[in-house]
């Protein structure tokens, strides 16, 4: 395992990114950065972290060896890792928010970025951007359902037992996915879903508000939420959000 330390980066999955389609990067070569001045967060968004207070940093994962059969296999994995290393290192009660985000109550604490390099329908590489807000205490007002390690429990975190606990428990389950154990990986993520047979209210990409239940995720790694007439519907990522 690489482990590369940086200063300052504009964001850690493009330096990674770049570096593996430079050079043959190693399986689990990490970056991490005390600063970005270019975080990148999911659906195009900014991911912003005070400097050298939080832990921010990326993953290479490669696929040659294995193949998996689905994406959202991959999603299980990264987010349960990130999830099991933050409960083992704080004992705070936490949950995922499909796809991959960690919250604890309906704060968020930690978002992934997952970016993969699919050739003939199959991944080849991923790169795996984490987002671990620790010892912040001030965010803008903007984000108001944003929150820290930190503010929950009072205390001071070192990153690098952080980096170090999550890195392990990735190698875990990463390990459970090149033996194929994917419906393990499902069953482990869906206990810990937020909200997951909950009546919780949605809106839909129209604005339009609805009561549902999560029933689980589809192959495709879609939400799939059990409307009040007891049908099924899938909603993809820019499809549906929770109210
Ligand atoms: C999200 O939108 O929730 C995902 C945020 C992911 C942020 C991390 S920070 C390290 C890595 N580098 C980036 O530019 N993004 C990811």
């Amino acid at each position: 395992m690489k482990i590369i330390k940086l200063n300052a980066i504009d964001s850690t999955n493009s330096f990674l990114k770049e570096m593996a389609t430079n050079t043959s990067a190693e399986n689990f070569t990490i970056v991490v950065a005390e600063s970005q001045t270019n975080g990148r967060g999911q659906q195009d968004c900014v991911w912003l972290s005070e400097p050298f207070k939080n832990l921010t940093f990326s993953v290479y994962l490669s696929f040659r060896k294995f193949q998996i059969k689905h994406k959202k296999n991959l999603l299980f994995a990264v987010s349960l890792a990130v999830y099991e290393a933050i409960k083992e290192e704080t004992e705070l009660s936490i949950s995922i928010k499909w796809p991959n985000d960690i919250l604890s109550g309906n704060k968020k604490i930690c978002g992934i970025l997952i970016e993969n390099s699919i050739q003939k329908d199959k991944i080849k590489h991923a790169v795996v951007g984490i987002g671990l807000n620790v010892n912040q205490t001030e965010f803008s007002k903007i984000t108001s359902n944003v929150s820290s390690l930190k503010l929950l429990t009072r205390q001071n975190y070192d990153l690098d037992v952080l980096l170090k606990t999550i890195v392990s428990k990735l190698k875990i389950r990463i390990d459970q996915l090149a033996c194929k154990e994917f419906e393990k990986l499902e069953e482990d993520y869906l206990k810990v879903l937020y909200k997951k047979n909950t009546p919780t209210m949605f809106k839909d990409r129209k604005g339009v508000l609805f009561m549902g239940l999560i029933s689980g995720i589809s192959k495709e790694g879609l939400l799939q939420i059990e409307l009040e007439d007891e049908t099924i519907k899938e909603f993809g990522i820019k499809e549906v959000s929770f109210v």
